[in-house]
């Protein structure tokens, strides 16, 4: 298949491309480098660094003809889209329409598309989520990032190109950077790792649903050999807190450090964790990797590039 994959070089992107190429298809990547890194980029994909917003993706799509698009792309500081709504629009709803009438212009047959549970479904909703919770976003990102959703229903509808959304809880592992949605365990890894001190924002109750970055890539390769077109969550439906995760990485680093807490950040949601029953009866995808495992795996990727 040919596929063409947004945010290749960003973390979750990068592994994504690396399971297709794998499995034998003929991958191309467009990424700004914005936050990505060039030595993320698998050296089989054909790498074209251009932003999603650019009139130049007409070509790349017009010489690849992607049959399939996973669209990683985005800007996804949550506190940038609030300082910022235009530049998160910019990025997240004209970029995606940019792609998507290329795609509907050279033969895209099909998208998946990497939302957000966490800022999709807002404060109020039942823990774990489910996927009929109303949205409620309070971001401009959460807001983005819907909108994104109701655009390939459009598509759908109206042009006959299917698609597989996925609201990614908080995902970790190789690669990730120390900000993004689940920056904190790379922040508190790397830290722990040097023998610094990490600062625990607020009371460190706060709870995160942590899934491991292979769990996500084998959702997403799942996703695209189906036909079906649906809205799923991908999470671990296990709740954790700050105070546990910090725990967790202390012992697996061996870090000598102390349970130290700084002021809570303003606007942070309290608790966030994604169900995901409706995924598991319809793909028969469940998370695989445990959190101690994950954990382990993602320390030894850091203390390695320390
Ligand atoms: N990491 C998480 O926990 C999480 C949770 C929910 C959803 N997501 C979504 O998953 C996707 C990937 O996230 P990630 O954690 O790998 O982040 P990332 O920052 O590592 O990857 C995003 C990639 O997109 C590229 N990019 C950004 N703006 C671009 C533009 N305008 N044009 C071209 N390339 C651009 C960046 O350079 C980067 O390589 C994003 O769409 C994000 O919203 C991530």
């Amino acid at each position: 298949m040919r596929i063409l994959v947004t945010g290749g070089a960003g973390f979750i992107g990068s592994h994504i491309v690396d399971r297709f190429v794998s499995e034998g298809h003929t991958v191309s990547v467009i990424d700004n480098l914005s936050t990505g890194r060039i030595e993320n980029i698998n050296r089989e994909a054909e790498f074209y660094k251009m932003d999603i917003v650019s009139p130049r993706i007409e070509r790349v799509f017009k010489k690849e003809r992607p049959e399939l698009v996973c669209h990683f792309a985005a800007q996804m500081d949550v506190r940038k889209s609030v300082a910022d709504p235009v530049y998160d629009a910019q990025t997240n709803i004209i970029g995606m329409l940019n792609l998507l009438e290329n795609g509907l212009r050279f033969g895209t047959r099909r998208v998946i598309f990497a939302s957000t549970g966490g800022a999709v479904y807002g404060e109020d909703g039942p823990i774990p989520t489910p996927e009929n919770f109303p949205p409620k976003p309070v971001s401009p990102y959460g807001v983005s990032k819907l909108t994104g959703e109701h655009y390939l229903f459009f598509y759908k509808v109206t042009y006959g190109i299917s698609h597989v959304v996925l609201r990614f809880a908080n995902v970790y592992g190789p690669r990730q950077d120390p900000f993004g949605e689940a920056g904190v365990v790379a922040i508190f890894s790397q830290k722990m790792l040097r023998n610094e001190q990490p600062v625990i924002n607020g009371t460190g109750m706060q709870t995160r649903d942590y899934v491991y970055v292979e769990d996500v890539v084998d959702a997403v390769s799942t996703s695209s050999y189906t036909d079906v077109s649906d809205i799923f969550n991908v999470g671990t439906g296990i709740e954790t807190s700050v105070n546990e995760l910090f725990r967790l990485l202390a012992e697996i680093t061996g870090g000598h450090v102390r349970e130290i807490y700084g002021p809570a950040k303003k606007g942070e949601q309290a608790r966030s964790c994604l169900n995901h029953d409706k995924i598991k009866k319809a793909l028969e995808w469940e998370p695989k990797i445990s959190l101690r495992e994950g954990l382990t795996r993602t320390v030894a990727f850091f203390r390695e590039r320390l």
